[in-house]
């Protein structure tokens, strides 16, 4: 498999090592640096046994791809042996019995590592919230919390013994003219690169996501919603528009709520319509302000006619969850929790489709739909997820 120079500081350290595409940052770290205090347990995501600090901010190291972090800062629990704030963690973590096997120790002192400059504030709820994405198996986890109270504590407080540092990496060149890192399909309608939005090109490795919907309503009558912007976002649980769009730019805000996750994402996108082939795409970036977790997404689409009373519409999307909300992004659920959203919106689509073709722009004055959410939404998904591992066994 061909491999790719990668060039990172590493705990302080200019290193390069070839990785392959496939490989994942924990594995760059342990089998090219020999830093082996980043641990796998899961390799999904789901354990948090992996996180570390690329570019300031936590992330799981099994789902990050060492080929993204080129140019990037990678802080292993290794790059902070003299950090005061973890001294204070550590001693606190062995004063309060928060280890015992030690395996999730180097994540959980990670994450305890983020919540005591983020949240000065923070109690033990809280804490408790913020540590759901590391699991450990020995303690029972009241050490763990107790520890990092104690530290919240101290005097001076964390943040300001060291302060929360976010670095921006500069965007990676591109080789390839510009026309061509925007071009998905030759026949896929895209809009004009715009600096506020995500680059196409640059969502190609995000997570892929591929649906076919059924749509009992004519074709004609579904293309007619489809392509009036307002009455779309109105279909769409928890979202909605700022402002009518103009020459297919949109500001507005989505709202999902999965059990105790909450995310409103504020953003902007770019709707690009083909209205002969009856295809079009959706590019967008959105953040949420609470959780400080962000989405970056490309949404291809293209309807066809089954019958003269039935369509199906394809979707091809593309996203990117960064930021503390990715710690609970597991494929697997978001992909149930977006069956969900999407047969809600199909269903909608199809009603008013039959309802007839709306009055151009009346769709910002419909009623949104209400946001999905809360322990339903969370707990269909679950069940989703759970019939869909025992029909693989
Ligand atoms: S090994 Fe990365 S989250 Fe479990
Ligand atoms: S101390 Fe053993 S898994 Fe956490």
């Amino acid at each position: 498999m061909s491999t790719t120079e990668v060039r990172l500081t590493l705990n302080g350290r200019e290193v390069a090592a070839a990785a392959e595409p496939r490989s994942h940052l924990a594995d760059f770290l342990r089998d090219e640096h020999l830093l082996t205090g980043t641990h796998l347990g899961c390799e999904h995501g789901v354990c948090g046994a992996c996180t570390l600090f690329v570019d300031g901010r936590p992330v799981r190291a099994c789902l990050t791809l060492a080929v993204s972090c080129q140019d990037a800062e990678v802080r292993s629990v290794e790059g902070f042996d003299e950090d005061p704030l973890m001294a204070r963690l550590r001693e606190a973590f062995s004063r309060h019995h928060g280890l015992q096997c030690g395996y999730c120790t180097p994540g959980m002192l990670a994450t305890a590592y983020d919540i005591v400059r983020r949240l000065p504030q923070a109690d033990a709820a809280r804490i408790r919230r913020e540590l759901a994405g590391n699991l450990c198996r020995c303690t029972g986890y009241a050490g763990i919390v107790a520890a990092i109270e104690d530290v919240l504590a101290g005097d001076p407080p964390p943040a300001a013994v060291v302060p929360v540092e976010r670095r921006r990496r500069p965007r990676p060149r591109t080789e390839k003219p510009a026309a061509e890192a925007t071009r998905t399909s030759d026949s896929q309608p895209t809009a004009p690169a715009d600096e506020s939005l995500p680059d196409r090109a640059a969502l190609a490795d995000g997570v892929a996501l591929e649906r076919t919907l059924r749509l009992a309503a004519p074709p004609e009558r579904v293309w007619a919603v489809l392509s009036d912007i307002p009455t779309v976002v109105s279909c769409i649980p928890g979202a909605s528009l700022d402002a009518p769009p103009e020459d297919g730019r949109l500001t507005g805000r989505c709202v999902v709520a999965a059990g105790p996750m909450k995310a409103s994402f504020r953003g902007r996108a770019r709707v690009a319509l083909d209205a002969a082939a009856r295809r079009g795409s959706v590019l967008g970036r959105g953040r949420d302000g609470l959780s400080r977790s962000s989405l970056e997404g490309l949404l291809d689409f293209a309807l066809h006619e089954e019958s003269e009373a039935a369509a199906r519409l394809e979707l091809a999307m593309r996203y990117r969850l960064k930021g503390p909300l990715a710690q609970f992004g597991r494929p697997a659920l978001v992909e149930e929790i977006a069956d969900r959203l999407l047969a809600q919106v199909s269903d909608e689509i199809a009603r008013r489709a039959l309802a007839g073709p709306p009055a151009e722009g009346t769709g910002a004055a419909a009623a949104p739909q209400r946001a999905l959410g809360g322990l339903g939404l969370l707990a269909h998904a679950l069940r989703g997820l759970v019939k869909r591992i025992l029909r693989r066994r």
